[in-house]
């Protein structure tokens, strides 16, 4: 339990265990961030865990609060990642549960209060409002802001993949930040660019989310990354390629190393590791992205197919450049790719791959910025 305010301790659970996050996306750790805020009339619990994390939670609620002291739960977000401990909770507190107006509707927890944008509660010494942050990332989520210490309570934005048992920054957090939002909220991104620039305007001077690191002084530069990763361009290049036989394979490498001599920043990525969010949370900061894949049965290669299919869902294209290389058996494809696209480069079997070709047009559109 780490305290962050006068009236609030934080408590990180750290996964350490699990290998994907929803069954998709790979995890080297993850926290889910639960929080206790101490009034003079009670305690409250600001978000829980997954439901395997429950005796940990309440070993560590329960060393500081009596179950009977525990007066109201907070879930921001109805999202088992948060609130898979509330019924464990409510059924050891009594507590009384504050829920938007539509995680109400939607779930109707027991005893529970609707609270609207805008709304506030007071319980003893403190005050909690709320605004609602819908589509971040489901329908009903909100924020919690404890207005006597300033803490904004801000559930999946600004949250991070990646373990951090203090809470405080590591060098990973930069693209463990950048990867969840790519994989988990841009879904909905005109609704997280909102839901920033709503924080932006709250401004407070503690923001303590659901997931990752507490950000206090911090908060400006992470701030700027999510503008520049919501609204920038991005710069140099991502290249995603599936292979079967070697030549695409031995073609993005040469590509790489081509583009690399003249200075160009070069992350490489093959589908069939099946890490995408890496390679999603790349192409975020990228200005051009490269296919490459052989034709499969007279179509896309499935993996780069599966992984556009998925990509695309995420909004991750916009602003960008896309090139695509494809080598072809009996006939050429491109015609299905289906994302609009700078320059297309087919191959047929007796074919080399034009690397240089590839790299200049890469340069015409990095160089048409
Ligand atoms: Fe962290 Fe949308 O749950």
């Amino acid at each position: 339990m780490i305290s962050i305010s006068p009236h609030v301790k934080a408590i990180p659970v750290v996964d350490k265990s699990s290998e994907l996050f929803e069954s998709i996306w790979h995890l080297e750790g993850a926290n889910y961030n639960s929080y206790l805020i101490e009034t003079t009339d009670g305690f409250v619990i600001v978000d829980t865990a997954y439901e395997m994390f429950c005796p940990q939670l309440e070993e560590e609620i329960f060393s500081e609060a009596k179950p009977k002291e525990i007066k109201y739960i907070v879930v921001n977000h109805m999202e088992p990642d948060h609130s898979g401990c509330l019924n464990h909770f409510l059924s050891k507190t009594g507590a009384k549960v504050i829920i938007s107006q539509v995680g109400k509707q939607l779930f109707n927890p027991p005893n529970s209060i609707g609270v609207k944008d805008g709304d506030s509660i007071s319980i003893g010494d403190i005050t909690l409002k709320f605004y609602m942050i819908p589509w971040v990332h489901w329908p009903e989520t909100m924020i919690t802001h404890l207005i006597e210490d300033d803490v904004l309570f801000t559930c999946d934005m600004y949250g991070a993949f990646g373990a951090y048992p203090n809470l405080e920054e590591k060098e990973y957090l930069y693209k463990e930040m950048r990867r969840y939002l790519a994989a988990i909220l841009l879904r909905y991104k005109p609704f997280v660019l909102k839901a920033h620039k709503r924080i932006k305007s709250i401004n407070p001077s503690i923001i303590a989310p659901g997931h990752g690191i507490v950000l206090k002084e911090n908060k400006e530069r992470v701030w700027k990354w999510y503008d520049s990763w919501l609204e920038g361009r991005g710069e140099g290049v991502t290249i995603v390629y599936g292979c079967m036989y070697g030549k695409i394979s031995y073609a993005m490498g040469k590509l790489t190393e081509w583009l690399r001599r003249r200075g160009v920043k070069v992350n490489i990525h093959n589908v069939a590791d099946l890490r995408w969010s890496y390679a999603m949370g790349d192409i975020l900061d990228s200005a051009v992205v490269v296919f490459g894949y052989p034709t499969y049965e007279a179509d896309l290669f499935p993996l780069i197919k599966f992984f556009l299919e998925i990509s695309m869902e995420k909004n991750l294209y916009q602003g960008k450049d896309i090139v695509v290389v494809e080598t072809h058996g009996w006939g050429p494809t491109l015609e299905k790719f289906p994302l609009d696209y700078g320059y297309g480069f087919s191959y047929g079997p007796m074919e080399d791959i034009d690397v240089k070709a590839v790299g200049e047009s890469i340069l015409r559109l990095l160089e048409g910025r």
